[in-house]
């Protein structure tokens, strides 16, 4: 048994608890649920309380003695960030190709002449399963690093039924090793396969008649996630695959108006897709069907960077009442990155989103899009022990100060896996790997 933990007297802590429990918008999203000189109690993998310290030193006063104390004074405390998109488990790198838009080459001409995804789908189809998981494990470890405890992970660098499911496993293995927890995403129609090229109807039947079936059956992956994007799948033949995902009880998510403007954002709220993601060129009609819908927009800020695009309409989407979600998008293309302490800081930046919309969305708003809400993104009683100390006082200097990684610690299920001076993850109580 693991000895509780009870981390006292933090300058703020957010506990992101609120009386909207579903996916917050509008003025709900600057709910932070902040108490100060706040005290947490973490036992059994799960917060059993929280609330000021002194009303903490009350409620355990015949128990102090039993839990490790960890004095947070002048430090803010936060729940674990949560990654609703990643791309975390794929092989190889692709440095060549940053260098290559430096020199003047778009990402689509990249991908169309057989770089880019397919590159990585050449390079992850190579790579054994064992290779796979520890790259990913690296990847994650960083992810844990930053703050993050919960990840959501999509395949798609297959693009064949065994690839597919080479990465989908190595998730399930990842979840029982590693300590951040991943949920995941089929992707199946993350591109065309060249030799599909003009027979894309032919591949997408593959993807839900030999694909899908599988995935299913072997209860691999709970989202079904395709790139909606023009010279890849188009609405119809993206709504054919989220629609047959349904039938085999996966939730519907969608690469939406990323390159170009497409319709996605419509066909999201359409097929009642949990979240949409991207939509920088999504139309103002598809914002409001999605807030009408109540579909998640995912934004993916550090990728807009990357691709020198304008960022989506963080700040009109959340006016206009849609739930907004962010994540790193991490990726070995459009967006190298497992920083979601920067993407928060670039939703500010270059989204207009406050600094607390901005702590909403990597928590409470990103566990909602993977459907993890009753399990994280708060810190309420009965959610899981995942906590960040950071190295600021309050949640505006955590985004003012940007660039720059603030985790000091990180608990996940009540362990700490991040040590006190950040140098350390944990990977299992016990063994401690080199942050690499
Ligand atoms: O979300 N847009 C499509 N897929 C990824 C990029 C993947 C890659 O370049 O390897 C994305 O940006
Ligand atoms: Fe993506």
């Amino acid at each position: 048994m693991t000895k509780p933990v009870w981390i006292k007297h933090a300058a703020q802590l957010a506990t992101l608890a609120s009386d909207v429990n579903g996916p917050r918008s509008r003025e709900a999203m600057s709910e932070l649920g902040i108490i100060e000189d706040g005290s947490v109690w973490l036992e059994d993998g799960v917060v059993k309380a929280v609330g000021t310290t002194a009303e903490l030193e009350q409620q355990y006063a015949s128990r102090a003695h039993e839990a490790d104390i960890v004095d947070a004074s002048g430090h803010l405390i936060t729940p674990g960030l949560v990654d609703p998109h990643t791309h975390v488990v794929y092989g190889g790198s692709r440095e060549r190709e940053f260098e290559m838009r430096l020199e003047g080459s778009t990402y689509m001409e990249i991908m169309n002449a057989g770089g880019g995804i397919h590159a990585t789908t050449r390079m992850t189809r190579e790579a054994s399963e064992k290779e796979l998981i520890e790259q990913s494990t690296r990847r994650l470890n960083s992810f844990l690093a930053h703050g993050v405890t919960t990840v959501e992970g999509k395949s798609g660098y297959g693009m064949d039924l065994e690839t597919e499911l080479k990465q989908l496993r190595v998730m399930k293995k990842l979840q029982e090793t590693h300590p951040v927890d991943i949920v995941p995403t089929f992707m199946g129609a993350h591109a065309v396969p060249p030799e599909y090229k003009g027979r894309e109807d032919e591949f997408v039947d593959i993807v839900i008649e030999e694909m899908l079936p599988v995935v299913a059956e072997e209860k691999l992956a709970e989202f079904n996630d395709v790139f909606c994007e023009k010279d890849v799948y188009t609405p119809e033949q993206s709504e054919r695959i989220l629609e047959a995902g349904k039938r085999y009880g996966l939730t519907p998510k969608i690469h939406a108006d990323e390159i170009a403007p497409y319709g996605g954002a419509e066909l999201a709220a359409k097929v009642g897709a949990i979240s949409a993601e991207h939509l920088l060129k999504a139309s103002k009609e598809g914002i409001h069907a999605m807030a009408e819908a109540g579909t998640i927009a995912c934004l993916l800020p550090a990728t807009a960077l990357y691709l020198r695009e304008e960022a989506a309409e963080g700040r009109y989407m959340i006016d206009h009442g849609v739930p907004v979600a962010i994540s790193t998008d991490a990726n070995p293309g459009s967006s190298p990155t497992t920083s979601m302490p920067l993407v928060m800081n670039l939703a500010c930046i270059s989204m207009w989103m406050t600094p607390a919309e901005a702590l909403t969305a990597a928590t409470h708003n990103a566990a909602c899009a993977i459907n993890r809400q009753d399990q994280v993104g708060s810190l309420e009683v009965g959610k899981l022990g995942d906590v960040v100390l950071w190295n600021v006082k309050n949640y505006q200097e955590l985004q003012y100060l940007f660039g720059v990684n603030h985790v000091k610690s990180v608990w996940k299920k009540g362990v700490q896996v991040v040590g006190a001076d950040g140098e350390k993850v944990v990977s299992n109580p016990g063994v401690v790997l080199e942050r690499s």
